[in-house]
């Protein structure tokens, strides 16, 4: 386990497997990606795990893999944007493990890459509808649970763009311009309290996300720069998870309103070191593999709601 995030708590004597001993952690999206290694790296520190997605079976193996390895872990088919489902998720959360310490919205989309009025509105507002609306079900669902127990911490995923714009990933950067905001105000409200609320965003991590993107046609061909770009900067998940685990562990008590991005660039540095050395040994750099579904543009005035 990489220990860089968390040695001041180590120096004071507690154990990376009991940093979150006794805790419980919902995860959002945790069937995968991200949200799979945040479950991982809590476990291995002590903590419960309840994780959800949309898909039944891909949580069901989650699930399998974690106690497997030895995790107590549940899971439940949940899409964050209904909010009846997020309560069900939380209500499942008490029912099986008492309470809720850590909740992390992790849950997130991408919309096609392209010029917004090109891109099918049901996909451009999936990205809203999971990004914002998820992200805000479940942050209101999670701090009602933690100001009747007086504790908690909550974690939102920022992302790419989530401090300016992007052109033609307006979807998904405005959706983290918002959570970013979102999560800002939320803290401020519970500011002198025991709980914490933060942002955290984990850099470029080579997920599904990174890796199985969709594109308007004709706009693909500017998506390929991601196969090397990933390739250099990219970090694998188990990177920003650990600084997922300095965020929900005691460290960060009293410091509520952190907003967090992973920065590497220790890593950085070596991978451009051995870039050039490749280069010079004729030996290039692995390019990521990129899977780029095209998307139809829409090109007329088309109806966001058909009924
Ligand atoms: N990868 C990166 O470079 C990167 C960079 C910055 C920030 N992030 C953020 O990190 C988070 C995780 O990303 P990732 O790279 O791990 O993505 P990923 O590999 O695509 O995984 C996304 C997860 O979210 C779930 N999900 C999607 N929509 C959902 C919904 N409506 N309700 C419930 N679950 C849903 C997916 O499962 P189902 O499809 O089965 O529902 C999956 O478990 C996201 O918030 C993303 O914006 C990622």
């Amino acid at each position: 386990m990489d220990t860089r995030f968390h040695q001041p708590l180590i120096n004071s004597g507690v154990k990376v497997s009991e940093l979150l001993k006794g805790k419980v952690a919902v995860i959002t999206g945790g069937s995968r990606g991200l949200g799979l290694a945040i479950a991982q790296t809590y476990a291995r520190a002590g903590a419960s795990i309840v994780i959800a997605s949309r898909t039944q079976n891909t949580v069901d193996a989650a699930v399998k893999m974690l106690t497997a390895a030895g995790a107590q872990a549940s899971g439940l088919a949940c899409d964050v944007s209904v909010m009846a489902q997020v309560q069900a998720l939380a209500d499942h959360a008490i029912q099986t493990y008492g309470h809720i310490d850590i909740w992390v919205n992790n849950a997130g989309l991408s919309a096609p890459y392209g010029p917004t009025a090109q891109i099918p509105s049901p996909d451009f507002l999936n990205v809203i509808n999971t990004n914002m609306i998820g992200t805000y079900n479940g942050s209101v669902v999670a701090m009602r649970s933690f100001v009747a127990q007086k504790s908690g911490k909550l974690i939102n995923l920022l992302g790419r763009g989530d401090t300016g714009s992007i052109k033609y990933q307006n979807a998904y950067t405005s959706s983290k311009v918002w959570v970013r905001n979102f999560t800002k105000a939320l803290a401020a409200e519970y500011k002198d309290s025991a709980m914490g609320v933060f942002g955290f965003n984990p850099g470029l991590v080579r997920t599904e996300m990174l890796s199985q993107v969709h594109a308007v046609r004709g706009y693909e061909s500017k998506m390929n720069p991601i196969r090397f770009v990933a390739a250099l900067w990219g970090n694998a998940a188990e990177v920003p998870a650990e600084k997922a685990l300095w965020l929900a562990s005691p460290a960060t008590n009293g410091k509520s309103g952190l907003m967090v991005t992973v920065l590497t660039p220790g890593f950085m540095l070596q991978r451009i070191f051995t870039t050039l050395l490749g280069w010079l040994l004729r030996r290039p750099l692995e390019l990521m593999d990129l899977n780029i579904t095209s998307v139809n543009p829409v090109s007329q005035a088309a109806p966001i709601y058909l009924d």
